[in-house]
């Protein structure tokens, strides 16, 4: 493909194909991300006495921020998908959820925090620092 990218930029169908706007889909160059942000929670849960993100209501927290993306209207390809994971190997900094394309890495204490990564984060593409593992 030759010329600059604005003159070649897909739109409709071809855009969400994953066309980059320079590169068609057949050349192998990567793709772009299906969601802008794909969240992973980790909700594993361990036996009793054992350090897990569970422990600390992970599960029920990724719930909250589902419904609140949901509510927000920011689910769906192209925009934010929350998401359950199992143990992301990070136990005693937990509880942990991460942030890709970015990966960025959160913990979190409580559902304000959810919020705040949420309006920040997921809405306006602006870490929280203050969460950041
Ligand atoms: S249990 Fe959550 S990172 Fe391992």
């Amino acid at each position: 493909m030759r010329g600059g990218a604005a003159a070649v930029r897909p739109r409709g169908a071809e855009y969400n194909r994953g066309w980059c706007g320079r590169h068609p889909p057949r050349t192998g160059h990567p793709r772009m991300s299906h969601f802008k942000y794909h969240v992973f929670f980790c909700c594993n849960q361990r036996e009793p006495g054992e350090t897990c993100c569970n422990n600390h209501g992970a599960t029920d927290v990724r719930g909250y921020a589902k419904d609140r993306i949901k509510a927000l209207k920011l689910a769906g390809e192209g925009k934010v998908r929350i998401n359950s994971a199992g143990c992301l190997d990070r136990c005693d900094q937990g509880p942990v959820l991460v942030v890709y394309p970015e990966a960025v890495w959160y913990t979190y204490v409580d559902k304000s925090d959810i919020d705040e990564i949420i309006d920040e984060h997921l809405t306006h593409g602006r870490t929280v620092e203050r969460l950041r593992l």
